[in-house]
């Protein structure tokens, strides 16, 4: 593995680490179907046929000004295109095949206006660049569905090496200052050492020693990249310091590149949380959108960029430059930000008795205001605690920031769960983490002013949360959630400590039938989920034993029978009579 060189790039380091959010544009002749990126390899479209759709690439509408206006009102710091997708396709000027998007009847370097327009709104702009390349005929493997009608034979990986570097070298001289990042992407399907990476790196940065090099060749560089995905405290090297990372999302529910059947937007609400998500962690958002072969922006990507900007016209400043939260939990549904001595406070949910507690934190606190007004609120201290009073209502709809100015950097105690005063283990999931790999769906929601975790439709996200009981005891679990009717039957998975034991709780009821308890230390329970007629509920569905000390609980639906697994608000461990944990 290449070793970080840091030599040369701190500051493009320092300065993307304050940027937070970049536009990512996926654009490229796979628009002119309108069915996303991979089009070709879902569809199986031979080469030739492909290569048929050269002669219609003609973004008569594409105005790269109108595109960098749009990103800079949306408050964008950066942005990153698609020199080169996986299918092979060039939208620049690359020497070395015809192609590309200068080969074609417009003879346009797109990526050449597209830098241009950009960097005169001063939005610096970065190169994805795929390894993949479905065209190249000594690029491989061949996709399965290809090998019986491409051929293989004498195909030279060595040679793609060649071609690669001579594009990059390309891309890394031609733009200048441009690119600021070379993104890759699309290396999975290779060892590491089969396409030379550590040395294609080594080059660009002999060549540009301040560009900044992302995950994907699956070298070790500057820049780590998870895809559609929020790692949920952020992401640390092994020696626990903070990793540059940047969390890659589109506005769709799945493609990258433009889809003419997409229905399924996220919010603007959504996506203004999850930066603010993103940036309480440390990281930043890279946020797609995919125009369509003519050069339109939808409408729907149009609106949500001019939404995000607006929030960030009111509040910049809890936002760029500043660094993740010193709390590892917050009791109430929103995020904190920090810069310097003061703490930015990101309320997604009023709380219904407008109190908002900041839990551990040592500072004196010398005042508090609403950002955008300057309205001033209350804040006292409660134990350890810091309480905030807020006003009647939110100022805004999406994220309401307030700024705490303390007395110094801030001093946070991490904050424990513990049993309440009657033994009882409560976990709702605003104190729980949401996780889940690629494609991850699960997400906060709002029903009668109450948060649940909802949108489970990926059997592998969940919810965990981490406690500590001060003695070893049984607990009856509960659960409090919602099934709509003629949505049971989905798998609910308990696992206590990252091990998986059987417990049997079947219809979400019973409790298991022998083997239930293994070890005490580690407890699977696996029962289905009911109807609950579509209203919040408390189900008892299985027992276990906790260890004294420290456990994590994960809850997830291993198996989703419908569209709609649950809604669910949240865990109960009850002590069992006659060993309540005090
Ligand atoms: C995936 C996809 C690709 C997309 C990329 C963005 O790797 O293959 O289509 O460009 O994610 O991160």
């Amino acid at each position: 593995m290449a070793e970080v060189t840091g030599a040369g790039n701190e500051a493009t380091r320092a300065w993307f680490h304050e940027a937070k959010l970049g536009l990512f544009i996926h654009w490229g002749i796979y628009a002119l179907l309108g069915k996303g990126e991979w089009i070709r390899t879902v569809d199986q479209i031979p080469l030739e046929e492909y290569a048929k759709l050269h002669p219609q690439w003609r973004p008569t509408s594409f105005e790269a000004g109108a595109w960098a206006e749009l990103a800079a009102a949306a408050g964008v710091q950066y942005m990153v295109v698609t020199t080169k997708h996986h299918d092979g396709w060039c939208l620049f000027d690359a020497p070395n095949t015809t192609w590309k998007s200068t080969a074609s009847p417009d003879g346009r370097d797109l990526i050449g206006e597209l830098v241009t327009a950009f960097e005169a709104q001063q939005i610096p702009v970065g190169f994805y660049y795929s390894i993949m390349d479905w065209h190249h005929p000594d690029y491989l493997p061949r996709l399965s569905w290809e090998e019986p009608t491409r051929s293989a034979a004498g195909a030279d990986p060595q040679r793609y090496v060649a071609y690669m570097r001579e594009q990059l070298r390309h891309l890394l001289t031609a733009y200048r200052p441009a690119p600021f990042v070379i993104w890759y992407d699309g290396g999975w399907m290779n060892k590491p050492e089969e396409l030379s990476g550590v040395e294609t790196n080594a080059e660009l940065r002999r060549l540009k020693p301040d560009i900044l090099i992302n995950d994907r060749h699956f070298t070790k560089e500057d820049l780590v990249t998870p895809e559609q995905r929020i790692p949920p405290t952020g992401l640390f090297d092994e020696q626990g310091e903070p990793l540059l990372w940047e969390a890659c999302l589109t506005m769709t529910s799945h493609w990258w590149g433009y889809d003419a059947h997409e229905t399924v937007y996220k919010t603007p609400q959504f996506l203004i949380r999850t930066l603010v998500d993103i940036v309480s962690k440390g990281g930043n958002l890279l946020l797609n959108i995919g125009p369509q072969a003519d050069g339109t922006i939808q409408e729907e990507f149009v609106e949500r960029l001019q939404a995000i900007g607006d929030w960030l016209n009111r509040y910049a400043e809890a936002i760029y430059g500043t660094t993740a939260s010193p709390f590892n939990q917050l009791p109430f549904y929103g995020r904190v930000t920090v810069k310097g001595e003061r703490l930015y406070v990101h309320v997604f949910e009023w709380p219904g008795d407008r109190l908002l507690r900041l839990p551990g934190l040592a500072n004196q606190v010398h005042g508090a205001q609403l950002l955008d007004s300057g309205a001033p609120v209350g804040v006292r201290r409660d134990g350890d605690d810091w309480l905030v009073v807020l006003p009647e209502a939110a100022p805004d709809t999406a994220a309401s920031v307030l700024a705490v100015d303390l007395d110094g950097p801030p001093q946070v105690t991490p904050w424990v769960l513990r049993p309440n005063r009657r033994g009882v283990v409560e976990l709702p999931v605003v104190v729980g983490q949401l996780d889940g790999p690629h494609g991850m769906k699960v997400r906060y929601e709002t029903c009668d002013g109450e948060l649940h975790a909802g949108n489970w439709l990926n059997p592998k996200d969940s919810v965990e949360w981490t406690f500590e009981v001060p003695a070893a005891g049984e607990y009856e679990v509960w659960i409090n959630h919602r099934v709509e009717p003629g949505q049971g039957g989905s798998t609910i998975a308990l696992i206590l400590n990252g091990q998986e034991t059987l417990l049997l709780a079947p219809n979400g009821l019973a409790f298991g039938t022998g083997g239930t308890q293994a070890s005490g230390e580690a407890l699977r329970a696996a029962g289905q989920t009911r109807s609950t007629g579509g209203r919040f509920c408390r189900r008892r569905v299985a027992r276990l034993t906790l260890p004294a000390g420290r456990n994590v609980l994960k809850v997830l639906l291993p198996t989703i029978r419908r569209q709609r697994g649950w809604d669910l608000r949240g865990v109960l461990l009850r002590p069992r009579r006659g060993e309540a944990v005090t």
